[in-house]
């Protein structure tokens, strides 16, 4: 079983820029998942990928506590967990040219106009993250709010250094073993829609 103390990293104190290749024993590609909820994405593609590091930001206690637990009983010593508000992290203390995935699943959508300024997505939010990729990075994104998704698509196909990939991808967990989050099986099994897209940052 893996130490609870080794899967937690701390977020970094103010006007400091996180040393996220530091928080892993060993140097590998870093994947990273905003929002990852209970976590059962990102533990699959842990187990999978033990030669891989992985990098999960989860806000809200109760599911941050949860998965926490969960990669903790599952002895995974290439996950790291964070507890922070993603978009403050990446958009003021994350540093350039570290990632090469970035997978963010069903951020939420905060339907009603009043709410729109809490989303995740938005062009400071998108510059940082482009800036954390590594040039041929990919990142992934999926929703099922339909406004939602226009806004995504929007801001990640018009940004001048990503270009779009196919989302479908045995590498990325994406095709017949599927790597399927908690809400994407929700929803699928409510019948709605995904929109799904990724795109790859300029070489
Ligand atoms: C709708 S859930 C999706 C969870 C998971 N990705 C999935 O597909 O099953 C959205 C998750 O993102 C987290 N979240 C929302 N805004 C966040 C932020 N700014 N920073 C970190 N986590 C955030 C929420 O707490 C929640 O667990």
């Amino acid at each position: 079983m893996a130490d609870l103390q080794e899967i937690i990293a701390e977020p970094p104190g103010i006007g400091e820029v996180l040393d996220v290749a530091g928080l892993f024993t060993r140097a590998a590609p870093i994947e990273m998942e905003i929002g990852c909820g209970k976590g059962g994405f990102l533990l699959r593609r842990a187990r999978e990928h033990p030669q891989r590091n992985y990098f999960a930001i989860e806000w809200a206690s109760k599911y941050y506590t949860y998965a926490a637990d969960r990669f903790r009983r599952w002895g995974l010593d290439n996950v790291r967990l964070m507890r922070t508000d993603a978009r403050h992290l990446m958009t003021h203390q994350f540093p350039n040219a570290v990632l090469s995935v970035l997978h963010v699943y069903h951020p939420d959508p905060w339907p009603k106009k009043r709410h729109h300024k809490r989303r995740l997505f938005n062009a400071e939010f998108v510059d940082a993250a482009v800036g954390a990729l590594i040039p041929g990075a990919r990142w992934a994104v999926q929703t099922d709010h339909a406004e939602y998704a226009e806004i995504i698509q929007g801001l990640l196909l018009n940004h001048p250094q990503l270009e779009p990939m196919e989302f479908d991808d045995p590498e990325f967990g994406t095709t017949d073993e599927r790597t399927e989050t908690n809400f994407e099986v929700k929803y699928l099994r409510q019948g709605r829609h995904i929109y799904r897209l990724a795109v790859r940052k300029r070489r």
